[in-house]
């Protein structure tokens, strides 16, 4: 039997594509490995959405071509965002045998038969209806507590400056009844937690179904399971998802709901829906209607023509939020985005990390005085494990997403735990049972 290997980069839409792949590959025999050294297939299921992304896996493929050249019939195969994207490039590099965009997984084992003979292989085509529902994934991450949810694929937003719609393709919702099932499916094998995931989940539509409405049949179908969704788009997301999360205590009180600029001509130019004032709108709804939500952002900082005085809305959006958490990027120019083709990638580097240092230490800030306000709070949190720094400590999240860490030698993974915070770092609350 052969054995496969698989590293996951990316969003965690990937690390459900893994799954994915997991459970096609494990019907026709095939077996995973964790040590690449017995693999007879290594693949990276691979991310484009910035040029590091992209360039940190080159440096994969040579390690895995040092695995290919010592043990000859090694199978290199390339998934996910870059095969979409580099296409027949990634097999003319002489590094990689086999290269499947992230709707050709259902042809992998056909795929690896030929090229475990000898015969490159590339499948890159999209579609419009792929959504792999029928598929029960295998859950590849070990805690067994939380797991991913796949709900929808594609992208239909073109925001000027993201290569997702090229490499994901158009937008398709799948099937809520399947969704149903397998979030039933986790909760028996033993799972706590559900994270439904798309793109922009709030465009999601089955039928009758919208997004909403999915959500509130899987939080009662699952009442026992804490339920968590990303990502949401400020241009989309409704007052109906916020009533519902309002009214089913199993739904997570969090929303990421990335701003990516904080000036209007900037998010005009990234060809984002939304304006400056709508997001705070939204931002003032979502407290009115949840007032303990906790809201987390991406941000892109040195987009096209950015200038100090936009960078600076940035920044004062930021304070005016008042965020719980943020990613935050440079701009990196993606080939065949609008923006490559309609605008000069102008900031130059030292000022786009510059920048983008500048918001890191406000968000530093703004996460520790986040953290300082739930000082004698008391939360439930769903436990992970034991923490990175201390084994006589436990740690998991709140429904808020913050890590919570306390000493305790009573519970496990996967246990709701009531604890009270009594000090806090800028990244986690320091807390004890009660
Ligand atoms: N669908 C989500 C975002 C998915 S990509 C949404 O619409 O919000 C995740 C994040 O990567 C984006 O929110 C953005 O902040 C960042 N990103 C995307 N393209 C980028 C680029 N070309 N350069 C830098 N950051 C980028
Ligand atoms: Fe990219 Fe915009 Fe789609 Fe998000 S909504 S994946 S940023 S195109
Ligand atoms: Fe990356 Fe593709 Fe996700 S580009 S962020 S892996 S959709």
């Amino acid at each position: 039997m052969k054995k496969v290997y698989i590293e996951t980069y990316g969003c965690q839409m990937n690390v459900a594509d893994s799954e994915i792949v997991f459970s096609i590959l494990e019907k026709k025999g095939y077996l995973r490995t964790e040590d690449i050294s017995l693999a007879d297939v290594i693949f990276a299921n691979t991310c484009s959405i910035r040029d590091n992304a992209e360039q940190r896996i080159w440096g994969r493929i040579e390690q895995f071509n040092i695995q290919r050249k010592a043990r000859p019939g090694v199978v290199v195969g390339i998934l996910g965002c870059m095969a979409e994207r580099l296409k027949e490039a990634l097999l003319e590099s002489g590094k990689v045998d086999l290269v499947a965009g992230p709707d050709a997984y259902r042809r992998l084992p056909q795929m690896l038969e030929a090229a475990l003979e000898g015969h490159p292989q590339i499948d890159v085509m999209l579609s419009r209806e792929e959504t792999y529902a029928d598929i029960t994934p295998v859950r590849l991450d070990s805690n067994g507590v939380s797991a991913f949810i796949s709900i929808m694929r594609g992208c239909n937003n073109v925001c000027s400056y993201c290569v997702v719609p090229y490499t994901r393709g158009a937008e398709r919702s799948r099937d809520h009844r399947t969704i149903v099932r397998e979030a039933c499916d986790c909760a028996q094998k033993g799972y706590k937690e559900l994270t439904l995931l798309g793109q922009n989940v709030d465009s999601y539509r089955d039928g009758e179904v919208d997004f909403a409405g999915l959500l509130g049949l899987v939080a009662e179908a699952v009442p026992q399971m804490r339920i968590r969704f990303s990502t949401s788009n400020p241009q989309d997301i409704s007052d109906y998802v916020l009533s519902t999360m309002a009214s089913h205590a199993n739904i997570a009180h969090h929303i990421h709901l990335p701003v990516q600029s904080g000036s209007d001509r900037i998010l005009e130019k990234m060809r984002r829906k939304y304006s400056r004032q709508w997001y705070l709108d939204r931002v003032a709804k979502i407290r009115e209607i949840i007032p303990d939500c906790a809201i987390t952002t991406d941000v892109i900082a040195g987009f096209c023509s950015e200038t100090e005085e936009d960078h600076a809305d940035t920044l004062s959006i930021f304070e005016a939020v008042g965020f719980d958490a943020a990613y935050m990027f440079y701009y990196s120019e993606r080939p065949g985005t609008l923006a490559a083709r309609k605008y000069p990638d102008d900031v130059p580097l030292d000022v786009k990390t510059r920048r983008l240092e500048e918001i890191i230490s406000l968000q530093n800030r703004l996460s520790l005085e986040s953290n300082r306000a739930d000082i004698g709070k008391r939360f439930t949190v769903l436990v992970e494990g034991t923490s990175k720094k201390k084994k006589e400590e436990l740690c998991g999240r709140n429904s808020q997403n913050k890590m919570c860490v306390w000493p305790d030698c009573d519970h496990k993974a996967g246990d709701f735990v009531e604890v009270e915070v009594l000090d806090c770092t800028q990244a986690t609350l320091l807390c004890k049972l009660v």
